[in-house]
């Protein structure tokens, strides 16, 4: 049920994978910076090796190939491309990138691109990062560069991965980089120029990729579900899921609707009051460029009931189901309402640009790696999606985190999200039992689930 032209695939992240972080003239990201800041990170690790795939990326495009992986989601490190966020090009850093595409076309697998997943150039950062409204040319530039040089290989393209999480982890609650604590109207300013400068990234790749571009952005949803499947509860999940609501990454019509309806949610206006960006002509129509696919990255959600005041968030029992990694939940029908109500309000294709869990693996006696949970995660999570297709949701694509353990931004390498163990001292990959299981689900388009 799944189409036929289903993209299977898996994710991955360069500040996450790469290592490399001082070679071949990269510059310096704000996570080089933030890691190095004492606290900030578990046990104040560092990515300057993590999976070091820099080196190694043709063996880890052989074991996609060997899985029978059909797409690999990579993102390009912007201070590798340009050392000091524009201007000088730094061939090295742009040359990898071009062998690594070709590495993946040899291999089979389809390279997916995304252009800035949280790596921020620290140069720019010091020129006022994204609170700076010029950060959305800088942006235009690096996607010009990118989409120059490797757009007559690579058609899929990604602006940005979770704008939420590098703007409100990063900018209001400061665990991750760059590391600040900035007023509300200053984050939302911030979260403005974000989204100008996906706009403007849509329109370079698309002015200068030779090969026909298919264009995206990969978002977090903040998903909601019936607590039943009753009409009642369905309408309070829908109208909860797009809330106006000061949290939760500030809720997701505040960023979906600027995207894809070129506005920002009235409510959402009211409700924050003077701290409203200064939206100036022609902003959001350059925001609200047509995408070719909706990213979802779903990793799990929470229920809703309706009452008679309204959507209720349904707590979680004793007991529940959850994964080591902050306590998420384990909801699987997150991947059938996630897509569901996107697809709804926004008509677009819904890619799952990443779903995953996090497991506590081991290589057991045996000399391999069983990691039963998470195939029971990802086969509760996968017959969900189907069941989204099944039901005339638009589901194209969907890419598991992590193709390989790796680097957990300031969680460093304490949690295991991989299909491929990583061996950190010997930098050794075995495959875990569910990189079998996902191969199989593969070559089956989904009916082994
Ligand atoms: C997402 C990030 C990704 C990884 C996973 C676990 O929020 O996009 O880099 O951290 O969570």
């Amino acid at each position: 049920m799944f189409k036929k032209d289903f993209t299977w695939g898996v994710a991955s992240a360069s500040y996450q994978i790469e290592g490399a972080a001082v070679e071949d003239g990269k510059g310096p990201s704000v996570w080089d910076m933030l890691c190095r800041k004492p606290g900030a990170s578990w046990r104040g690790q560092v990515g300057d090796v993590a999976c070091d795939h820099y080196h190694r990326y043709r063996e880890d495009v052989a074991w996609m190939k060997r899985l029978g992986v059909r797409a690999s989601r990579f993102s390009v490190s912007w201070p590798r491309v340009l050392p000091e966020g524009v201007g000088q090009v730094n061939d090295k850093g742009l040359d990898f990138y071009d062998r690594l595409v070709d590495e993946h076309l040899a291999a089979g697998v389809e390279p997916w691109v995304t252009l800035f997943h949280w790596d921020y150039p620290l140069a720019l950062y010091h020129r006022g990062g994204w609170l700076n409204r010029e950060s959305a040319d800088w942006f235009a530039e690096y996607a010009r560069v990118l989409a120059g040089r490797l757009g007559d290989r690579v058609t899929h393209w990604m602006t940005l991965n979770e704008p939420q999480c590098f703007i409100i982890l990063g900018h209001q609650d400061g665990n991750h980089a760059p590391g600040d604590k900035l007023r509300f109207d200053e984050v939302v300013r911030a979260i403005h120029h974000t989204l100008l400068a996906h706009g403007r990234g849509v329109q370079a790749i698309r002015s200068h990729a030779k090969s026909k571009p298919t264009v995206g952005i990969a978002m977090v949803a903040v998903v909601r579900m019936p607590q039943t499947e009753t009409p009642a509860d369905i309408t309070a999940a829908r109208t909860a899921m797009f809330a106006p609501n000061p949290n939760a990454f500030l809720f997701n019509a505040w960023w979906f609707d600027a995207l894809l309806k070129g506005e920002y949610p009235a409510e959402g206006i009211t409700l924050f009051g003077p701290a409203a960006p200064d939206v100036q002509p022609g902003d959001m129509a350059t925001i609200a460029q047509p995408l070719d696919f909706l990213g979802a990255n779903i990793y799990h959600g929470q229920h809703v009931a309706a009452t008679p005041q309204g959507p209720r968030l349904v707590d979680f029992p004793a007991g529940y189901p959850k994964t080591a990694y902050d306590n998420w939940p384990i909801t699987p029908s997150c991947l059938y309402w996630g897509p569901r109500f996107l697809h709804e309000r926004y008509g677009l294709p819904i890619v799952i640009t990443e779903n995953g869990r996090c497991v506590s693996d081991i290589v057991s006696l045996d000399g391999r790696v069983h990691d039963p949970q998470r195939i029971d995660y990802l086969r509760r999570h996968l017959l969900e999606l189907r069941r989204a297709a099944a039901d005339g949701v638009d589901v194209s694509g969907y890419f598991h985190w992590s193709f390989t353990d790796n680097f957990e931004w300031n969680l460093g390498d304490s949690i295991r999200m991989g299909l491929v163990f990583t061996d950190y001292p010997t930098q050794r990959r075995i495959p875990k039992d569910s990189a079998a299981w996902y191969g199989q689900v593969i070559r089956t388009n989904g009916t082994a689930l």
